[in-house]
């Protein structure tokens, strides 16, 4: 299918919890519908490893929010569009990190950089400006409510904490980590609870997002579902 030339562009917000598998489905439409992909978590985690890499995480884990905002200009953060996977890695001031942003260390961390006023003022600018064109598909916490209020598709994705950690373990021992399911199952109930109850744009869903509860849909059913909304948005 690639009408999507002679329909209108679209913003796609997918929004939901950790490890729900909204990168993959996100990437995977635009792929499909030939827009752009941007995986604002990826950007949240580029933050934190300049922050680990530059010494402004206390030995206790807080992090040292005053030099880390100040330090924002000099953080510069882009997309290769495909690395030598095929997929698209993230730069932190032109280095690929997209191996070092999904460590166990920055996951632990994220949620806490995430918090920080300032940091989500200068991402949500950027990601804004990535979507002024449309034809976008950006996937987060925050990004139908916040960064897109007006997105014409927005998506809200959920599954159990049980079942989202059993996906990521796979996956991160997939990739050769040494991690056990107690240690991910940990890390996604944390995330969720800092990124629900946190003070500048809480994850939560949009009033006019459609909720996918994913739990009991393979990869393909749940592809269908979307491509059927996305056609409905674009008039096709
Ligand atoms: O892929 P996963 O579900 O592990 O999370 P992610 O999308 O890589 O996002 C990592 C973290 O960044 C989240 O747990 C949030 O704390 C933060 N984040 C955010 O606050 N706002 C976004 N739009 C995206 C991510």
């Amino acid at each position: 299918m690639d009408n999507t030339e002679f329909s209108k562009k679209i913003i796609v917000a997918i929004d939901g919890y950790s490890s729900s598998g909204k990168s993959t489905m996100a990437r995977e439409l635009a792929a499909r519908v030939g827009y752009v992909y941007v995986d604002s978590g990826a950007m949240y985690r580029a933050v934190t490893l300049y922050a680990i890499r530059n010494n402004m995480v206390d030995p206790d884990k807080k992090i040292k929010t005053a030099e880390l905002v100040a330090a924002l200009p000099d953080i510069h953060i882009s997309f290769l569009p495909s690395g030598d996977d095929g997929i698209q890695h993230t730069l932190l001031n032109g280095e690929d990190v997209e191996k070092l942003i999904r460590d166990m260390e920055v996951s632990n961390l994220v949620s806490p950089v995430a918090v920080i006023p300032e940091v989500r003022a200068r991402l949500t600018a950027i990601q804004q400006e990535f979507g002024s064109h449309k034809g976008i598909v950006m996937d987060g916490r925050d990004i139908g409510t916040t960064v897109f209020p007006e997105a014409e598709l927005k998506v809200f994705v959920c599954a159990s904490p049980e079942e989202r950690a059993r996906r990521r373990l796979k996956e991160m021992q997939g990739k050769g980590e040494n991690v056990t399911f107690d240690e991910v199952l940990h890390n996604v109930v944390e995330r969720d609870r800092i990124d629900t109850t946190r003070e500048v744009s809480p994850l939560r869903k949009a009033d006019d997002a459609l909720e996918l509860d994913n739990g009991n849909m393979s990869p393909a059913e749940q592809m269908d579902w979307l491509i059927r909304r996305f056609n409905e948005r674009c008039g096709l």
